[in-house]
């Protein structure tokens, strides 16, 4: 497998923050209203595309939410993830059949069946791929009228307090960091949002976006504590592979970060999109 790998453990760490970003993102979207306008009518189950779907995040926050019987192909790359997808799921008003297809998207766009989804959906995905490739997977959407679903992109913005003289240097490599091609040609880090309303433009589609940030408190639980020391090192790790010679300056950073992050707080910009057709 070639391309961005992710652990279990840090999608699951990162899980918990990734529903409270999506819930209040989902509420200013009018997320449940604007998908139950859209259902398929009754009988017909919401047939969903999930791409780069690792764990499955994504599915265990919309299901309950789209409601109803509902068919997913879920796709990534990575068979250590897709190992122990269950092949159903239910709830309270929802049941979800899932068909796992291990799958390189960079290089097998095209070959799935497009014109079979009602919506096509992805979380934390669109940072790693390229402006080409978001053209067209948007073009395969919009070919079938299907509404997209895209959570959780990165928009670039890092809020720390108490703020350090060193964070708008790190967050400029990081940013850098991350428009380093992740398989699928030069990555549009946080650029992807506005390059997916690029791609919308003259499709018909209405769009609608709002923050879905981040917001890691350390005082307020052992995870937001666990995952801002996991941030702190990922992202000085990330700056330092982008200009090695500002080591020395980038680790004190980190040890300074670190020293904070018990009371410290973070808030990590993301943008949630929907796109009707
Ligand atoms: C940040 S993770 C998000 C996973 C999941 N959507 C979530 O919200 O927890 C990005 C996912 O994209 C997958 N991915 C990255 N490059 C890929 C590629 N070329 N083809 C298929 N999947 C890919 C990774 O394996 C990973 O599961």
């Amino acid at each position: 497998m070639s391309g961005a790998r992710f652990s279990a453990d840090w999608l699951q760490q990162r899980e918990p923050f990734d529903t409270a970003a999506r819930d209040e993102a989902a509420r200013h979207l009018q997320l449940a209203a604007r998908l139950h306008a859209m259902a398929p009518p009754a009988g017909t189950p919401w047939r969903v595309i999930d791409l780069g779907c690792g764990t499955g995040a994504n599915q265990r926050w919309l299901a309950p939410r789209l409601g109803g019987p509902q068919q997913w192909l879920v796709v990534d790359h990575d068979a250590a993830l897709l190992h122990g997808w269950p092949s159903s799921a239910s709830g309270p008003g929802f049941e979800v059949a899932s068909v796992c297809r291990q799958l390189d998207l960079a290089r097998h766009l095209d070959t799935l069946p497009w014109h079979a989804a009602h919506l096509v959906t992805a979380s934390a995905l669109l940072d790693l791929v390229s402006a080409d490739w978001l053209q067209r997977l948007v073009s395969h959407a919009v070919a079938a009228r299907a509404a997209m679903l895209f959570t959780l992109n990165v928009d670039g913005h890092h809020e720390w307090d108490p703020a350090d003289p060193l964070d708008s240097t790190v967050d400029r490599l990081f940013a850098q960091h991350q428009r380093r091609d992740k398989g699928f040609g030069p990555a549009l880090g946080a650029a992807a949002v506005p390059a997916l309303r690029r791609a919308l433009q003259g499709s018909g589609y209405r769009v609608f976006s709002a923050a879905s940030d981040w917001r890691i408190h350390s005082l307020e639980s052992a995870h937001a504590g666990a995952l801002q020391h996991a941030l702190i090192d990922g992202i000085a790790h990330a700056a330092c592979e982008q200009e090695p010679a500002a080591l020395a300056a980038l680790e004190a950073w980190r040890q300074r970060r670190h020293a904070q992050a018990a009371s410290g707080r973070l808030r990590v910009g993301h943008v949630d999109l929907l796109a009707l057709g």
